[in-house]
């Protein structure tokens, strides 16, 4: 019965075409010409907590005791950091505490050593719970949940658009692109996800590398994507760092006739019927 309402109910939905999915997508450029005048004004905040009060980090050395702040004072302070370096740092940490924990630790690691606290005392693994897309649920990988943590801290709210941009490129790009000088397993498949959730980003690189979930190519590939965020997060807080940083995916609520949050692969869950926002 339930289900024979539901689909008289869809039948009767007005659906969308393909042409009305996202009409607003050639006016991107405007609104990221837009946003960068934010991100240049927020710089100050990024460098903010050089402000002389280093008491927490008495009988430190080096950098930390010059830069050093307190947890509360938020953003936390970022410098420059190699992109590169946290490749092999997040794909190790990952056989520790799996892909969130695995993305912090990249960036984090590295913030420990040139920025010192308060990122010395955060405790890490507080973040472990994204594996799996939240502890096992199989939404927001959990790579790009660690990315949203570190430009949350760092960023601040400008976290968000570098968040966008990362979540952005993970979708469309072909993943994992990192190669471990000593892979812990071999694997062959590089994947599109066309979508940040887990289940779905990691069930189709399961089915073109044509291995189950519990296997040891399968981690491999996690661990690798791990390292490929943590970099790609890294790149955009340098150029965001240096001022140089555009946003450059648009807003997922506001492109979308629906005007709602969603993932662009309307058709993948929907089929040819994407529905239309009810109320519009
Ligand atoms: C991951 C799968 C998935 C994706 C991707 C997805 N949707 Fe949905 N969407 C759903 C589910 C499940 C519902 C729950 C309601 C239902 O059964 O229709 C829903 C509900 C909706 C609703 C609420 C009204 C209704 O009729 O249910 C709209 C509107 C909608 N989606 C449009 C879109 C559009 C447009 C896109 C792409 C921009 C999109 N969806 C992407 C799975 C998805």
């Amino acid at each position: 019965m339930e289900e024979k309402r539901k689909r008289e109910e869809g039948r009767k939905r007005r659906t969308l075409s393909r042409r009305e999915l996202f009409p607003l997508a050639g006016k991107v450029a405007v609104g990221a010409a837009g946003l960068s005048v934010v991100t240049a004004g927020g710089l100050a905040l990024g460098c903010g907590s050089d402000d002389g009060d280093d008491t927490s980090a008495a009988g430190g050395e080096t950098k930390a005791a010059t830069s050093a702040s307190t947890a509360s004072e938020w953003p936390w302070p970022y410098e420059t950091l190699d992109a590169d370096a946290s490749m092999p740092i997040a794909y190790e940490n990952w056989f520790e505490k799996f892909c969130c924990y695995a993305t912090v630790s990249g960036i984090v690691e590295q913030l420990r050593k040139s920025v010192g606290e308060p990122y010395v005392s955060w405790p890490m693994d507080s973040t472990k719970w994204g594996h799996g897309g939240a502890v096992g649920w199989g939404t927001l990988c959990g790579t790009l949940t660690g990315a949203g943590i570190v430009t949350g801290l760092v960023a601040g709210e400008e976290g968000e658009d570098i968040l966008n941009d990362v979540i952005a490129w993970y979708t469309t790009t072909e993943l994992p692109i990192y190669q471990p000088p000593e892979p812990k397993a071999q694997i062959t498949s590089t994947s599109r996800s066309d979508s940040p959730l887990c289940h779905v980003s990691v069930g189709k690189w399961m089915k073109k590398e044509g291995v189950k979930f519990f296997s040891d190519p399968r981690k491999d590939r996690c661990a690798r994507l791990s390292a490929d965020v943590s970099a790609k997060t890294i790149e955009l807080l340098n150029q965001w760092i240096a001022g140089s940083y555009t946003p450059t995916a648009p807003s997922q609520i506001k492109k979308n006739e629906v005007q709602m949050p969603a993932q662009d692969n309307c058709t993948e869950c929907h089929g040819d019927s994407v529905p239309a926002s009810p109320g519009i």
